[in-house]
């Protein structure tokens, strides 16, 4: 599992076996955290080395605990088999609602102490504390913000074939119509139970708005979740399992989000982590590849932010997860960590000069959504729900997305399933 070991690191190792003298240099490299994480993807991999070269900076080394698969799901797998062996490790990546989960148990550090000395309570939008902080502790800290409600355009393809990219699902069914009639997949899409959930977000907030999402979503309300309006969410998911290729089984999204670039599929639903691959491969987002709100979703926010919360692990471990926890909360490191990311910094008080396009378009939309009150939480990315009922409403996603399962069926399915998780 260490095959990102710093070079230093290993020279620490390896001094184990060496005399008793130990050079300066290994000395400063004395304190190691193993990191568990599912950034996996090339951009993903590379916003890791940003964090991993500003610890190595501090006298920190990195140990990788990786663990693929987008959405985090199998990474918090591994986490609970890791502390049910009473190994946790050093930190860990987790969403807003795993904080709340594993803070429940009692097994997060406690970094107030930090967060006092450095005012983190000062520059972070209240969403994003929320989570950060538990019965008045803080356990986590946030290292970015991710929207999740985009639509990536390939502009090439709209343009040779005199297409608009779409602001509704309306139009995403016409542009998406003629496309499928030309020859070329309208829709990237990977098929898994997040992904497709993903967009079904998309789908609950564009076609019944952002009070539909947070009472279907959020408030779980038994009307909206059997509502009319539910049942043309379902429709437009039935439309969309239309304008997919016949390989999408499986596919990780940034597979998908490759077929976009090189002009395999017209667009994608996904996540401005999909920013960071388009960074990664050298393409200009807002040029190249179009980020458009999901379609109906102009004004609304959706978020997720990805965390670290630190485990006991003993307190010869507490210096370094403090230097950790600083490192995330810096201000030059949640830039340069984000510019690579795709996503913006959770710090407000970061410039937007060096972001792009689209950094820029998410960094003035956050703050109208939390002017708005839409700013809201991602149930596909752990930001809504807790990760039974996250769960449930994934199995009925993708089930119905994978059968002919009618949307008054899936209605049906989706109040009865979610009942049960409660
Ligand atoms: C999200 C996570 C992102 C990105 C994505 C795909 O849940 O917040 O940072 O990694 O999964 O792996």
């Amino acid at each position: 599992m260490n095959r990102f070991l710093t070079a230093s690191a290993l020279a620490l190792t390896m001094g184990a076996f060496a005399p008793a003298v130990v050079p300066a240099a290994a000395l400063a490299q004395e304190q190691t955290v193993e990191v568990l994480h599912w950034w996996t993807a090339g951009s993903e991999a590379a916003a890791v080395g940003v964090l991993k070269d500003d610890l190595a900076k501090k006298g920190v080394a990195w140990q990788d605990m990786p663990v693929a698969g987008g959405g985090g799901e199998a990474a918090n797998t591994a986490l609970k088999a890791r502390v049910a062996a009473g190994n946790p490790p050093t930190a860990a990546q987790l969403l807003g609602m795993t904080v709340r989960e594993w803070a429940g148990e009692g097994l997060l550090g406690d970094l107030t102490a930090e967060a006092e000395t450095q005012g983190w309570g000062d520059v972070l939008p209240t969403a994003i504390k929320d989570f950060a902080v538990e019965d008045g502790k803080w356990v986590a800290v946030p290292v970015n913000i991710h929207r999740p409600n985009w639509l990536w355009v390939n502009a090439k393809i709209f343009k040779d074939n005199g297409l608009t990219p779409p602001k509704t699902w309306e139009e995403f069914n016409t542009v998406a119509d003629a496309l499928k009639a030309k020859g070329i997949t309208p829709l990237a899409h990977g098929g898994q139970p997040w992904q497709d959930t993903t967009v079904f977000d998309d789908v609950v907030l564009g076609v019944g708005g952002p009070d539909f999402y947070r009472k279907a979503i959020i408030e779980l309300d038994e009307e909206s979740l059997t509502s009319d309006t539910m049942v043309k969410v379902f429709d437009q998911m039935r439309r969309i399992r239309g304008y997919v290729d016949p390989g999408f089984s499986g596919r990780d999204w940034n597979l998908a989000t490759g077929m976009l670039i090189r002009g395999e599929a017209a667009m994608q639903l996904m996540g401005d982590w999909a920013k960071g691959e388009l960074v990664k491969a050298n393409v200009t987002p807002g040029e190249e590849i179009l980020c458009l709100t999901a379609p109906g979703t102009e004004g609304a926010f959706l978020f997720n932010t990805d965390f670290f919360a630190m485990f006991d692990v003993g307190d010869a471990q507490k210096a370094a997860q403090a230097s950790f926890a600083e490192s995330v909360m810096a201000k030059d490191f949640q830039e340069s960590f984000n510019l690579v990311k795709g996503s913006i910094p959770a710090r407000t008080d970061v410039s937007g000069d060096k972001f792009d396009a689209c950094g820029k378009k998410s960094m003035a939309d956050i703050k109208a959504a939390e002017g708005a009150k839409t700013l809201m939480g991602s149930l596909a990315h752990g930001h809504a729900q807790p990760a039974a009922i996250q769960r449930a409403i994934f199995d009925v996603v993708t089930q119905h997305f994978n059968s002919e399962m009618s949307s008054q069926d899936a209605v049906k399915a989706l109040l009865a399933s979610v009942q049960a998780a409660q």
